[in-house]
């Protein structure tokens, strides 16, 4: 029975992810608090690797690994950090039974077959940016497995759809280091203290304007976009918005969902089926738009309706304020 939400509760900006979470736990009277054991486990891996990036051009981990992911794509050594601090605090955080990573072909069995949960995780998002000081983040989904317990996890744990997800968000390593999430009752952000080594709520129930000025794309695949698309970019262009993107989904993505603005990923000629990977890029974003009052679609529909049918499967996607995405597909 759930008495209050987490945002009925008068949690005060200022409080620690901690005590936050202790609160918001409280609102759940048989909530065992595994859960919210592993919200404390990402947000650790999110101060490891953030302490990482933070460092990467003093010591030799940053620039290129010289070897390929499972999708092809050139993996820089802090993809590579970051996933392997990743999987190491969440197994010893002892709450997953396995992960599905942008980096590993196959799922991650963490030998914690009693753990009730698994996560999907893009561990480092924005490869490009990493080596010229450009935001990054780290994009995660959290689902109850649906294999019995105290089994090894299996793929349908993971291909359960987002509308499955119990929680969801990301870390942006930007000007500040931040950790937005939600449980499925609104959408809380927490800026990292350094000389605390804590994160402290600082955006509480963060709501994405309807409409916004800011549409983020890259504009150098114009000629490849979709008619409805290239519509779109002209109208944006006709009433002057302010094109913004950096090309960290992360970044561009909270900035929008700050200030109103919409961030577009189509299909182009090189990625008919987009770019970006549906179980933990487009998912989770789409997870924390909605909860925050904004849209996510394919193009077709809600991208939490997407049946999944493999790990690493790409979708198109439009994402942030509702009004834009709405004009942008033309519903
Ligand atoms: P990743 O670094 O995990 O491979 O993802 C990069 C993604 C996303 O962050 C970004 O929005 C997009 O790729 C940028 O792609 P383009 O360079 O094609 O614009
Ligand atoms: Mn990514
Ligand atoms: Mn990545």
């Amino acid at each position: 029975m759930i008495t209050k939400t987490a945002q009925e509760l008068a949690i005060p900006v200022g409080v620690t992810l901690d005590r936050f979470i202790m609160h918001s736990q409280s609102a759940f009277p048989y909530a065992t608090g595994e859960l919210s054991q592993l919200l404390r486990d990402i947000a650790l891996a999110g101060k490891i690797i953030n302490r990482e990036i933070n460092r990467a051009g003093l010591v030799d981990i940053a620039g290129g690994n010289g070897t390929e992911n499972v999708q092809g794509e050139n993996q820089q050594k802090l993809d590579i950090v970051a996933n392997i601090r990743f999987i190491r605090a969440l197994k010893n955080g002892g709450e997953v039974c396995a992960i599905l990573s942008e980096e590993d072909e196959d799922i991650i069995h963490t030998g914690n077959n009693h753990g009730k949960y698994v996560v999907a995780m893009d561990p480092l998002d924005g490869s490009s940016n990493i080596d010229v000081n450009v935001s990054i983040g780290t994009v995660f989904s959290i689902y109850r497995r649906v294999s019995p317990i105290n089994e090894p996890a299996t793929k349908e744990d993971f291909l359960q759809g987002g509308r499955k997800q119990i929680a969801a968000g990301y870390i942006l390593y930007g000007s500040s280091t931040m950790l937005v999430y939600s449980t499925g009752d609104g959408v809380n952000g927490f800026t990292y203290d350094h000389s605390l080594g804590e994160f402290i709520l600082s955006h509480k129930n963060i709501c994405c304007p309807t409409n916004g000025s800011i549409y983020s794309i890259n504009e150098g695949h114009y000629n490849s976009y979709p008619e409805f698309v290239k519509h779109y970019i002209g109208t944006c262009k006709e009433k002057s918005l302010s094109a913004r993107y950096i090309g960290s989904l992360v970044g561009d993505f909270h900035r929008n969902l700050l200030k109103g603005g919409i961030y577009l990923y189509p299909s182009t000629k090189k990625d008919p089926k987009g770019k970006l990977r549906l179980l933990y890029e487009c998912y989770p974003l789409a997870f924390i738009a909605e909860k925050s009052g904004g849209k996510a679609s394919d193009g077709f529909g809600p991208i939490l309706d997407i049946v999944p049918s493999s790990f690493h499967q790409r979708s198109p996607i439009y994402l942030g304020s509702a009004a834009m995405v709405e004009k942008a597909i033309g519903s």
